[in-house]
């Protein structure tokens, strides 16, 4: 790790006091000109740090800039080696993280980045992903799963996420089937599975997940300002939530199989016990969605008595709005 990186990790991890150029040089046994030197090209690089005449130095609480050291200080000690890269730019993480899966990156590599000028979302929609106000974020998987249990990864990472936006923001939020995340019945954000499976074996070779939340964003364009709404946070920055959704994605992903999150997905979910219209082949049904089975697929009493399972990848649902 460069000295920067580790300059910036102890910064992250004392936001709250004015540590001292002596106590940085002490921790990092460097001289205190050489921290002085990193400080100055750190503040060049735009993080916000306050020169305390005669005390030292401290990353200031508006500072929300993601960084690899800011958000390995918020890891769990079992993530805080995986290979994890913040990029300022990118067409899209998904995109970057499949280049570096076919070069063979390990099971749990991160890719970030500040800003997407390409994001996806699931249907081949865009995903609007402006500058410094969101969370954009892949990880590779190499889960070693059946096709079955694979299908449980959304379900799982949704509540994952719910859980780190709680853990961290403090607000509570809900799932649109399969895998939208909703705050006060607009979406902040969505999960985007890619998976290259072996036919032959039946099996899940690689695994993207791709997570992308509207943390801070204000300006949405306007097919998306009646739908879409973000975090806006009043505690917490962006580094310390990419950080626990880490945390909680890696964790929850190693027990997919045992799934003990439907329940949890059950009680968050916002359209179970609701009328619901959705299409097939251009035909539109209607009815009431009455559960979700083990698969995580969507169980729909139609107006006509049938029963049916509907499977995430075919379909959308709407919520038929009652009076
Ligand atoms: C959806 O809402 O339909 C899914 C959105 C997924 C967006 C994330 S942002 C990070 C990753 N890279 C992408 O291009 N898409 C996903």
């Amino acid at each position: 790790m460069t000295l920067k990186a580790e300059v910036l990790g102890v910064l992250e991890k004392n936001r709250s006091r004015v540590l001292s150029g002596q106590e940085l040089a002490n921790e990092l046994n460097v001289s205190r000109t050489a921290i002085w030197k990193v400080i100055h090209s750190l503040k060049e690089q735009g993080f916000n740090i306050h020169s305390v005449s005669n005390k030292g130095y401290q990353l200031d609480t508006s500072c929300d800039l993601l960084s690899v050291p800011g958000i390995q200080a918020y890891l769990r000690k079992e993530y805080e080696k995986n290979e994890l890269v913040v990029h300022s730019l990118v067409g899209s993480t998904n995109e970057e993280a499949k280049k570096l899966m076919l070069s063979g990156a390990k099971h749990g590599t991160i890719i970030l980045a500040e800003e997407q000028s390409s994001g996806k979302g699931r249907f081949g929609r865009v995903f609007y992903s402006p500058p410094h106000t969101g969370i954009y974020m892949s990880l590779i998987l190499r889960p070693k799963l059946n096709l079955q249990s694979a299908v449980l990864l959304t379900t799982a990472v949704s509540v994952a996420v719910c859980r780190a936006i709680e853990e961290v923001c403090q607000q509570s939020v809900q799932i649109k089937w399969v895998n939208d995340i909703y705050l006060n019945e607009k979406k902040i954000g969505g999960i985007l599975t890619e998976a290259v499976t072996d036919f032959e074996s039946g099996t899940v070779e690689s695994v993207i997940i791709g997570i992308g939340l509207n943390v801070s964003t204000i300006d949405f364009p306007e097919e998306l300002q009646s739908i879409a709404t973000s975090l806006k946070p009043t505690q917490g920055t962006r580094n310390q939530l990419a950080a626990s959704v880490i945390n909680h994605v890696l964790s929850i992903c190693e027990n997919v199989e045992s799934e003990i999150f439907m329940d949890e997905y059950k009680s968050r979910s916002t359209v179970l016990g609701k009328e619901i219209y959705y299409f097939r082949n251009g035909i539109r049904f209607e009815g009431r969605a009455l559960d979700f089975n083990e698969e995580g697929a969507l169980i729909v009493q139609t107006h006509e008595n049938e029963v049916v399972t509907l499977n995430s990848g075919e379909i959308t649902i709407r919520l038929i709005e009652t009076e």
